[in-house]
């Protein structure tokens, strides 16, 4: 295999194409013209086929890209002087530019430390307890992402926990699920065992990291926090007027199971390459690979020469170190000329 042979694009699951059955539905729904705003078929069909996957009469909404996902869902979980509890490594809190609390006009995040890029039900306690004057915006919101930025996975269990803080201080749960399949997929239970049925209020659930050209899905199981939602996302420049072509693609990857059989190979592949990985002398992960990134602490003058040859990753995610991530068509031919040259300029 020659350097040239292949694009090497494993910085983020945003850089894959979009999948045969997005595509797939994306052209049946340019046969016809239909209605605008969401008002046609294909957005009705897409978000009834969410209430059977999930197994629960929830509300359905869809916007472009997780960003507005997140920031519009924590907008309408809390009041501007409502805090909003996350990891420190939360994307929220890192990578939206100030989304959430613009859009929420001022919430504040408050962040909490915790292993595995995890926040611990210690820890958000310790951010609920340290005050409760009028001084301190008051907290109303806890935000998990599921996998977390690390690429790791909250088990229900630790879900469960976190809900009992959560019911204990009257807080409400977001997910931002921007791998939510990739989550279902790797621990192997149903989209409602990782969210409703462990108290989950709201979810982002990312497509565009699943196999679309792009779209998010928010589903509220806590209906009441759904008022005007609508209004909110029209306001915040989020309706698309061709609302068909978010849907339609999406009903290709629920229709056709895809949303978990990319999820699964995303991950089988994100698996291989830590073991390529772990197998190399010197080199260590950084952490679990539960999910589809892949964690490892590389010699600087290694990341150059990758670089060099050309393969793409971030080194300024979660806690640093080197991120790969593999997505729906990430190939094992494609991972092993990645392992084979991080071994070559090892020697
Ligand atoms: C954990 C997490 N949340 C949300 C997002 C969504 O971001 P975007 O606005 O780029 O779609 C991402 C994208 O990388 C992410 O990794």
């Amino acid at each position: 295999m020659t350097s040239e042979c292949t694009p090497r694009f494993l910085a983020s699951d945003n850089t894959s194409g979009i999948c045969p059955e997005a595509m797939e539905y994306l052209l049946k729904a340019n046969q016809t013209d239909d209605l605008a705003y969401g008002n046609d078929h294909w957005t009705a069909r897409a978000a009834d086929r969410f209430r059977e996957l999930f197994d629960y009469d929830c509300d359905v909404f869809f916007v472009f890209n997780g960003t507005a996902a997140n920031s519009l869902v924590l907008s309408a979980m809390a009041r501007s002087y409502h805090s909003v509890i996350c990891h420190e490594l939360a994307h929220i809190e890192t990578d939206e530019c100030g989304g959430p609390e613009f859009f929420s006009n001022g919430s504040k995040l408050l962040t909490a430390p915790g292993p595995n890029g995890k926040l611990t039900p210690e820890g958000i306690e310790a951010l609920v307890t340290k005050r409760n004057d009028i001084h301190y915006p008051k907290p109303k919101v806890i935000s998990l992402t599921q996998p977390t930025e690390v690429g790791t996975l909250y088990s229900r269990e630790e879900l469960l926990a976190i809900r009992a803080v959560a019911d204990k201080y009257d807080l409400r749960l977001h997910m931002d699920g921007a791998r939510f399949a990739n989550a279902c997929a790797s621990l192997n239970v149903t989209p409602a065992e990782l969210t409703w049925q462990v108290g989950i209020d709201a979810l982002c659930f990312s497509g565009t990291k699943n196999g679309l050209a792009f779209g998010e899905a928010i589903l509220f199981f806590n209906r009441d926090l759904a008022e005007d939602f609508a209004w909110r996302c029209k306001q915040a420049g989020q309706l698309a007027s061709k609302m068909r072509f978010v849907a339609a693609p999406w009903l290709g990857l629920l229709e056709s199971g895809a949303w978990l059989s990319n999820a699964q190979h995303a991950n089988a592949m994100a698996g291989y390459l830590a073991e390529g990985l772990r197998a190399l002398p010197g080199i260590s992960l950084m952490f679990p690979t539960q999910a589809n990134s892949v964690f490892v602490e590389l010699p600087p003058a290694v990341i150059a020469s990758l670089r060099q040859r050309g393969w793409t990753f971030y080194t300024f995610i979660g806690a640093g170190g080197v991120r790969f991530v593999c997505a729906w068509n990430t190939t094992t031919v494609l991972l092993d000329s990645l392992i084979a040259d991080i071994q070559a300029a090892l020697n």
